[in-house]
């Protein structure tokens, strides 16, 4: 139709048909995700964030941890022998923003639930090179010292119900004695929060029953992330391995 040369010397004709082009593969890239099993499944087990949980993500977006850990593990062998098994999209689900990240500076996030104790995950927030010497990440002790802002937390959940998370009523209304049923084992509301947040870990994070801090927030949310799908009930094509 077009000759090359006629393409190259005409600025808007090369625009229009490198639009054409780009929206072509663009589409062709794209739409079959909206269709392939794997992407658009449900998976058993998959809950929204306990209120503090929830707030403790948002801890972990403030500070940045993103920029220095992925939460995605790919299904290649060396990431799953490392990290467990490859990330399911709907893992993500009712993550706003999600937390895949781009860029590994330290390791995957993923699966890190359960993998160190509490005790643990307060020492190297804190400073993390007295657990492991050669560590570059940078310490956030001040998490310790700074009381949790808990007086807004069911607009937390309101905001994300709004982008589709599924918080009824009922957890909206019980936000807060949710957020303070989650650090205490002896409160009467466990049973109820329990109930709502299958999985839910319910004790004191950060070593200090007598303080609700932003630690006890990010450590309780460091220590669910992954934890949520059964993957010995699981089956998912293993063909990669
Ligand atoms: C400047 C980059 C950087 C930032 C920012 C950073 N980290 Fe790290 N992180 C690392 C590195 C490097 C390691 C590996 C060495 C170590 O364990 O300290 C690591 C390790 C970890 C581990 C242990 C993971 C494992 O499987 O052993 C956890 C948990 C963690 N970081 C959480 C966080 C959290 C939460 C934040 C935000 C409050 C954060 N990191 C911010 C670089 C970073």
């Amino acid at each position: 139709m077009f000759s090359h040369a006629t393409i190259e010397k005409n600025a808007s004709l090369l625009l229009v048909l490198s639009l054409l082009v780009v929206s072509v593969g663009g589409i062709v890239e794209i739409a079959p995700l909206f269709y392939l099993q794997n992407t658009i499944e449900k998976v058993e087990g998959m809950r929204p964030y306990t209120p503090l949980e929830l707030v403790g993500r948002n801890i972990y977006i403030r500070e940045g941890c993103y920029t220095c850990h992925s939460q995605m593990i790919r299904p290649f062998r060396a990431e799953v022998e490392r990290y467990g098994h490859y990330s399911l999209a709907a893992e993500s689900m009712y993550d706003h923003p999600f937390q895949w990240g781009s860029k590994r500076t330290g390791p995957d996030l993923a699966r890190v639930g359960d993998r160190y104790s509490d005790d643990w995950h307060v020492e190297h927030l804190t400073d993390p090179r007295s657990v492991v010497p050669e560590s570059i990440m940078p310490p956030y002790g001040f998490l310790s010292e700074t009381d949790l802002r808990t007086d807004d937390i069911a607009d937390h959940l309101i905001a994300n119900a709004r982008v589709g998370v599924p918080y009824s009523e009922d957890m909206i209304a019980a936000a807060a004695t949710d957020l303070r049923a989650q650090v205490n084992p002896d409160s009467e509301f466990t049973d109820a929060l329990a109930e709502r947040y299958p999985k839910v870990r319910i004790r004191d994070f950060d070593g200090n029953p007598r303080r609700l801090t932003e630690m006890d927030a990010l450590v309780a949310y460091l220590q669910m992330l992954g934890t949520l799908v059964d993957f010995s009930a699981y089956q998912a094509d293993q063909n990669y391995r």
